[in-house]
């Protein structure tokens, strides 16, 4: 890993420009998980405990120009009248996760305020040494997503003026090609990663890479379409893949089990074909589900009905996985140094159907504890290991999904390649 980060830096006396990824849920304004904000604090406090003369924080929240005017036309189709600013208001204003974070960092932090233009040279200069200031959301500016470079380059040029150094700790964006993720880059004296970004990069690249074998791999979620270039990479460090959740059913039918009215893809059965086989040829035990959970419907309030077989009668959806399956996920896991899990094996967000996820979670939490390199990324599964309160037992669990996903693909990503050596 040539990643330059800021432990190669001085500070001091230093402006500091640095890319985070604050784009966290909120509702009416008010911070629902702060995980991403309070994942930053280490970067900041070593930035300005190393003497920084001001540090600048951007970010985006949502997607405001993207999502505004499809908002306004359903309150139009409503006969609603659209207030702009209350809806700017509710979910893409950076000023309450400026105040989340200052509650958390103990230390005030000046929000540059609401207008979003550039220009914002002359108020960051005015400011006393050793202080933090946060952007507006940096999508606020049509330039940040710009599919052409030259204006990317426009706001890029503009951010990298507020700093002589530029810190990219925003893992969660390491995949998107944007202003203040990429671009700034060819406008900094130096750019390096935060060190979020570094355990990030130490913890998935690996995999991909070089991992501590045996590595396991769990891979779950709805669709084979999301994650086949996943797969496909995963097989070829892998000993065994468990795949759970809705995809299973794809490779189940594929194998010519009877799935009921279980989610499908049936323009897909012919990649879980190729996969199996790919598998076969590298000698990759795939784990598919032995037995189920089932409901006659997508419902939260749906009756668990557990089947004994793999295969499924024509009423039935498999909403989970079941007993002898979680039986058979422990001795895969357990003869594993290193575990990835990549989305949910069964329908965790309803109580129902959360048993085989839970157990899951619990099994790889176990293993961390025997030495066992656990790595958990995408946004359900560390949903799940949130909801079960199992993020600690773990050796790393990401803060990006379509980041950690990208990375686990194999991909290099736009935002971490600028922070190389
Ligand atoms: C995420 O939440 O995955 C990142 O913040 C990237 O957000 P985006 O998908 O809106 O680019």
């Amino acid at each position: 890993m040539n990643l330059k980060t800021v432990k190669d830096i001085d500070f001091k006396g230093k402006r500091v420009i640095m890319r985070v990824d604050f784009n966290v849920p909120m509702k009416g304004g008010v911070v629902q998980d702060g995980t991403r904000v309070t994942a930053a604090i280490p970067t900041i406090r070593h930035i300005m405990a190393h003497g920084a003369r001001t540090l600048v924080l951007v970010s985006h929240l949502g997607d405001p120009l993207k999502d505004a005017p499809k908002a306004e036309e359903k309150a139009k189709a409503e006969g609603k009248a659209f207030d702009r600013e209350a809806f700017f208001s509710t979910k893409y204003r950076m000023r309450p996760v400026a105040a989340y974070l200052a509650e958390k960092l103990g230390t005030p932090i000046i929000f540059a305020g609401e207008d979003g233009d550039f220009g914002k040279k002359a108020f960051i200069e005015s400011k006393i040494d050793g202080a933090i200031i946060m952007l507006e959301n940096t999508r606020f500016h049509k330039e940040e997503t710009a599919k052409d470079a030259g204006e990317r380059d426009k706001l890029a040029k503009e951010l990298s003026s507020y700093g002589e150094i530029f810190v990219n700790d925003a893992f969660g964006t390491a995949h998107r090609d944007h202003a203040s993720t990429a671009s700034i880059a060819k406008f900094a004296k130096t750019s390096v990663a935060g060190l979020l970004m570094e355990t990030e990069v130490q913890y998935l690249e690996p995999i991909v890479t070089s991992p501590v074998k045996p590595l396991v791999a769990v891979i779950g979620g709805a669709k084979v379409s999301s994650k086949i270039a996943v797969l496909s990479s995963l097989l070829k460090n892998s000993a065994a893949l468990i795949i759970g959740g809705g995809m299973a059913f794809t490779f189940l039918k594929a194998q010519g089990h009877k799935i009921g009215k279980s989610l499908v893809e049936d323009d897909q059965l012919d990649t879980a074909r190729q996969i199996l086989s790919d598998a076969a040829k590298q000698r990759v035990d795939i784990v598919l589900p032995l037995d189920h959970v089932c409901a006659d419907k997508f419902d939260a309030s749906a009756k668990p009905v557990p089947i004994d077989s793999c295969d499924l009668s024509d009423d039935l959806m498999g909403m989970d996985v079941g007993v002898k399956t979680l039986e058979t996920y422990k001795k895969v896991l357990d003869s594993a140094k290193t575990i990835v899990w990549n989305g949910p094996v069964g329908v965790f967000e309803f109580d129902a159907f959360a048993h085989g996820t839970e157990e899951l979670a619990k099994m790889i939490a176990e293993e961390t504890g025997k030495g066992v390199i656990t790595v958990v990324g995408g946004g359900d599964s560390v949903a799940a290991v949130n909801k079960f309160k199992l993020a600690d037992k773990m050796s790393h669990v990401s803060t990006g999904g379509g980041a950690s996903l990208e990375l686990l693909e194999g991909k290099k990503l736009p935002g971490i390649e600028v922070c190389k050596a």
